[in-house]
């Protein structure tokens, strides 16, 4: 049989197996609908907003638990892993949080909020959900080390370390992950490098970090990603790309006219998931698991982002729910 039946005839995450897990992120309104896909392609999942915090945790005294236990109960009984995501960040927060009356918050009554809010779901989805983003996108992008956040203005900068050791109590079998996006920028790299590093020297468990791999046809280059993969690899903890889509748009590109891809933009995203895949396999040593940020083209996150209310077309599937060419070019690991 030629190998190009062979790549009809597997999954995706079939012919991944031997590498790592294949993952899709999907909120419950979605997963009917992708249903299909999901059940054959993918094997882990992510859901894409339902544990965030003003979804899980609208208010102080009361959890949503809905749409998360939909995704979970899905995943389990469908024989998928499911990626927690994401315990602190600084979008998709609640009023309260950062509101009380003793306004302003303390130090002390933040860290409690906290840890409730982490305790109660790792607690939760203990055995259940063995993965966590604990920790998304705290560093900074240009100037300085972290992120300016309301976390780190009433807590400090210990407040990532708590993070990590309330899920750790929680759920001392879960792998407590870190991430975040620009990570093949060498300033960005570096910091990443840096809280990681510091983090293991003093015991604060850490066992990965999430690379978020929002990229583009043009963008980044190839050499970068394998030298984050190796400096991450170095720290020997493990890696997860976390949230990868290819937009068929430069960053920099505000066209707003398009109806469909070119031909031009598909070939290249062609050849772009082909290479990154490729180098995906040579670090499976230190890869366990390649996420991408969606299902299928006709709903993605880029359609609102950079330019809102652009279409794009990032991901394996089109618009009507058909594997694309690219999901060939992908299947196709020689
Ligand atoms: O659910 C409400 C709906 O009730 C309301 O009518 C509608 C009006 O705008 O908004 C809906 O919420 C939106 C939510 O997605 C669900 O669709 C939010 O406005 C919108 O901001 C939110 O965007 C998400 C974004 O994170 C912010 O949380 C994207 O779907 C999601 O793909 C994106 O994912 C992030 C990762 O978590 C972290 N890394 C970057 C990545 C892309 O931004």
């Amino acid at each position: 049989m030629k190998t190009g039946q062979r790549s009809e005839l597997k999954s995706l995450c079939e012919q991944y197996s031997k590498f790592f897990y294949i993952g899709a992120a999907v909120d419950c309104d979605r997963m009917d609908h992708y249903k299909a896909i999901i059940d054959r392609h993918f094997n882990s999942i992510t859901p894409e907003n339902s544990m965030k915090f003003n979804v899980i945790h609208p208010e102080a005294d009361e959890f949503d638990w809905q749409g998360a236990d939909a995704i979970v109960s899905y995943a389990l009984n469908s024989g998928k892993i499911v990626r927690g995501h994401t315990l602190l960040w600084h979008q998709q927060l609640p009023n309260w949080v950062f509101s009380s009356e003793n306004h302003p918050i303390c130090r002390e009554s933040l860290l409690r909020i906290m840890e409730k809010h982490i305790c109660e779901i790792v607690s939760r989805y203990k055995g259940k959900v063995n993965i966590w983003d604990v920790v998304n996108e705290a560093l900074s992008d240009d100037i300085g080390f972290f992120r300016s956040t309301s976390w780190l203005d009433v807590i400090g900068e210990d407040y990532i370390k708590k993070a990590f050791c309330f899920a750790r109590e929680a759920n001392p079998d879960a792998k407590l992950f870190y991430n975040d996006f620009n990570g093949n920028k060498k300033d960005k790299q570096d910091r990443i490098f840096e809280l990681i590093r510091g983090m293991k020297k003093e015991n604060v468990p850490v066992d990965g970090v999430g690379i978020q791999a929002h990229y583009n046809i043009f963008y980044p280059e190839l050499d970068d990603i394998k030298r984050e993969i190796e400096r991450y690899s170095k720290l020997g903890v493990r890696i997860h790309i976390t949230e990868l889509d290819i937009s068929v748009f430069d960053f920099s590109d505000g066209r707003k006219d398009m109806i469909i891809p070119s031909y031009e933009q598909l070939q290249r995203q062609e050849e772009m998931y082909y290479r990154i895949f490729e180098i995906y396999r040579q670090y499976n040593d230190v890869i366990d698991n390649v996420t991408l940020w969606g299902v299928a083209d006709d709903y993605t996150w880029l359609d609102n982002y950079p330019v809102s209310g652009r279409k794009d077309w990032p991901l394996l599937f089109d618009e009507q729910l058909k594997a694309k060419n690219v999901l060939n070019r992908v299947m196709d690991i020689r």
